[in-house]
């Protein structure tokens, strides 16, 4: 199946059966924007829950798991979305929460600057950096059909173009070749990144006619502006929150006073953040408005590093037991100069998402470990890097730049009698996203007899059990003989049992069959005649299409087995 076929059909069943639909669609929608219907509801809800039993729920505090350095404790919170503005200028978002963008005159399209790449292309003197935007996931068949088309040549003439992936590094047009290998990440799909050292008169934008269309790249910063009260001025200036981390920080002492947790600790959140992306795109991939899980997990520093690399392996873990194929996760440590300005490592777990190109990962969750930066920062002042070390920013003034609360954020150990700024582990993870990669994971395309023997095309979503938003679907053979009213009581014993089912009585029973395959319900279960005499029903597994036969009076028991999965 064609790579962006997949996701074309992940995206049109989404929306055909009520996972995923465009935010405000009637009014033409609201790019970057989604909202979510009655079955995706319920699986970002099984996300959600598959994520907060791992870190707390199911979490135990007294035994350390395997690979822990100690037992730990765990605790939830649910912060504000909109905090005191001086959490943003002293968490570094304020200043350093922007993107680069460029804008193309000839198109007005945006892009982020970092995703603007291609390859030099030269050809009768002619030299231009042949662009394509990352997010549109053009590979490089696509450079080379716009430059054939630039240079008005036809295919069987590409050879006769010249193409590179050095930096331009201001040859003149008939200086010497540019082939030098180029080493990023990028380049392993043979297209880079531009960059400031490149000419930007031969660029050609994606989309543009001509060279020299893009403008200087610029800052912008990707936090969401509001007011507080009714005044719109610029001290009721507030920030719709860009990352849910920063209410566990702030409430670090109101945690530590008010329950009996003890460092090592973690902290966990769900809730809404905002970006105001540059160029959302890939479904809910990237979105202004989106759902994060993250955790900020409090310890020593001197078992920091051991701690990041638990959390490291342990979220990992998380994914492949529900349901990920090791085939299709990463995890991939930073380079030194990708880590974010608090950060002193990060690795990130990406996912093979089917928009992508074959070979390329996308971020699902980082794991960061984020040293005592924000405890000191909102303690404090803002912190900045300094010969290595992080010292309190100071402005024009001489004063420090952005105050911090004044708190002290340290923490005492009773048994040690040592007291010390804890260092954080953060796994940050995207709820939307995180529920992407399992609809993807989960899509698969097969062909099953019907009921005459002929093949028919069958979707099917193999998501976990636990996550599948309809466990159990409910139907009686046919609609007489007192088969429905023995079906309706069935449905009702799975609803008192909390288990989430559906109840079919129309059309053929393999159609029945293929409306829960295509939304991943593990088990269909059948009333039939031998119900009524041998009080059986039939219990038919998605994945392997075995049906066998159990006594209506297990069923619930023998269902709540195997969702435990
Ligand atoms: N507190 C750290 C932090 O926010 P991040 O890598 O910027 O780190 C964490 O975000 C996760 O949030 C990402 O790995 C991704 O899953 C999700 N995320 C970030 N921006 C997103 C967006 N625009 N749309 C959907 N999910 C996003």
């Amino acid at each position: 199946m064609a790579v962006e076929n997949r996701m074309d059909k992940i995206v049109a069943l989404a929306k055909r059966r009520g996972f995923i639909f465009q935010s405000s669609e009637i009014y033409g929608g609201l790019n970057g924007f989604w909202d979510y219907g009655p079955l995706g509801v319920e699986l970002k809800r099984n996300v959600r829950q598959a994520w907060w039993s791992d870190m707390i729920t199911e979490h135990d505090e007294i035994t350390a798991p395997a690979g822990a350095p100690t037992s730990f404790d765990m605790v939830g919170v649910e912060t504000s979305i909109i905090m005191h503005p001086q959490v943003w200028k002293v968490s570094g978002h304020y200043d350093l929460f922007a993107d680069k963008l460029v804008d193309c005159r000839e198109t007005k399209a945006r892009y982020r600057f970092d995703h603007v790449r291609g390859r030099w292309a030269s050809y009768g003197g002619n030299r231009i950096f042949v662009a394509t935007d990352k997010d549109a996931e053009e590979g490089i068949a696509f450079v080379e059909q716009r430059a054939l088309k630039f240079f008005g040549l036809k295919k069987d003439k590409l050879a006769a173009i010249e193409f590179g992936t050095g930096a331009h590094g201001g040859l003149s047009f008939n200086g010497p070749p540019f082939t030098a290998p180029y080493t990023p990440a990028a380049a392993i799909e043979g297209l880079r990144p531009i960059t400031d050292a490149d000419s930007f008169d031969s660029v050609l934008a994606p989309e543009a006619t001509k060279p020299g269309t893009l403008t200087d790249p610029r800052d912008f910063n990707l936090m969401f502006q509001t007011y507080t009260g009714a005044l719109q001025s610029d001290e009721n200036k507030a920030f719709l929150r860009p990352e849910t981390a920063q209410g566990m920080f702030v409430n670090f002492k109101n945690v530590c006073d008010s329950s009996r947790v003890k460092v090592p600790f973690g902290v966990a959140q769900i809730g809404k953040s905002f970006r105001n992306e540059i160029t959302p795109r890939n479904f809910t991939f990237r979105s202004r408005e989106f759902e994060q899980m993250e955790m900020e997990f409090f310890c020593h520093p001197g078992q920091s590093l051991a701690w990041y690399q638990y959390w490291r392996d342990r979220r990992y873990s998380w994914y492949i037991k529900h349901g990920i194929s090791k085939d299709n996760l990463i995890l991939r440590e930073h380079a030194k100069e990708e880590l974010a300005h608090y950060s002193v490592g990060t690795a990130d777990l990406e996912y093979a998402f089917p928009f992508l190109d074959a070979g390329s990962y996308g971020e699902l969750e980082g794991v960061a470990h984020r040293g005592d930066f924000d405890l000191r920062s909102h303690s404090e002042g803002k912190l900045c890097k300094q010969d290595g070390n992080l010292v309190v920013e100071l402005g024009a003034d001489g004063k420090p730049k952005y105050l911090g609360s004044g708190k002290d954020l340290s923490y005492f150990d009773d048994e040690s009698r040592e007291r010390f700024v804890p260092h954080v582990i953060e796994p940050a993870a995207g709820c939307d996203r995180a529920t992407l990669a399992f609809l993807c994971e989960a899509f698969h395309e097969d062909k099953q007899p019907d009921e005459k023997g002929v093949m028919q095309e069958r979707l099917v979503l193999k998501l976990h059990p636990k996550l599948a938003p309809v466990k159990v679907a409910i139907f009686p053979l046919i609609k007489k003989d007192g088969l429905p009213e023995k079906a309706a009581e069935i449905y009702r014993a799975f609803k008192q049992a909390g288990i989430a089912v559906q109840y079919d009585q129309q059309g053929a029973i393999g159609r029945r069959y293929r409306r829960m395959d295509e939304i991943g319900t593990p088990y269909c279960i059948t009333i039939d005649g031998e119900t009524n005499t041998a009080g059986t029903v039939t219990v038919r597994d998605r994945d392997t299409l075995e049906q066998i036969r159990v006594p209506v009076t297990e069923l619930v028991a023998h269902v709540q087995e195997k969702l435990k999965g």
